[in-house]
């Protein structure tokens, strides 16, 4: 649970590693008490790859940055502007070194779920804090929908073990939900909002 909160006091072990995504190359600095310190995530990676020949544009809201590896590939292939939000400070500040390290720029951010957030996006992307609770999964996932344009997009990835088939049971009722991409477990989904008449 450490990485979902303020950690000031747990000490500091600052590394960086150099991946490669969908034929892009990139280097994170990460830390102790943050998402996936060693290596990018297998969601979070297999997001990227699968969306990664949409024609994304406009403003992309990053819910949950960690140390910033979404906003940060999206900056890199998309024309976007990127904001970045967390709780977790330690991950802020990552993402904003990161953000230099690899030569972009985004608007970084603390916030609470949408606690912060008082505008409208093209795309709401998202690997969400399994382990910060139901709540908090269900506040950025159902959230989305009060943060996104008329066309926008919630892109999100969920693990089979972690309830996946029934969080998309639910996020149905509210989104047209498409399964992108499916692979050991991890399930990739595009959620659109409901046509207005
Ligand atoms: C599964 S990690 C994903 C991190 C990063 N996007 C990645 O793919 O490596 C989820 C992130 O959500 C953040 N988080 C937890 N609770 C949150 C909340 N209430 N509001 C915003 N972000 C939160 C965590 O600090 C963590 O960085």
């Amino acid at each position: 649970m450490g990485q979902y909160f303020s950690n000031e006091k747990l000490k500091s072990k600052i590394k960086k590693y150099e991946t490669t995504i969908a034929g892009h190359a990139f280097s994170f600095y990460t830390d102790l008490g943050v998402f996936c310190k060693d290596y990018l995530d297998f969601g979070t990676r297999l997001l990227l790859e699968t969306i990664n020949k949409d024609s994304i544009e406009g403003d992309l809201l990053d819910v949950g940055c960690g140390y910033g590896p979404m906003g940060i590939f999206a900056l890199k292939n998309y024309s976007v502007k990127v904001t970045m939000i967390d709780v977790n400070r330690r991950a802020l500040h990552l993402a904003k070194r990161n953000l230099k390290e690899n030569q972009v720029e985004a608007i970084v951010l603390e916030s609470d779920c949408y606690q912060n957030i008082d505008k409208k996006y093209d795309v709401i992307i998202t690997n969400p804090p399994i382990r910060a609770g139901k709540d908090i999964v269900y506040k950025i996932l159902f959230g989305a929908k009060d943060h996104l344009k008329e066309h926008g997009k919630l892109f999100l990835v969920i693990r089979k073990e972690q309830g996946a088939k029934s969080i998309i049971s639910d996020l149905e009722k509210q989104y047209t939900v498409i399964i992108r991409n499916k692979k050991k477990g991890f399930y990739c989904l595009e959620c659109n909002l409901p046509l207005t008449s």
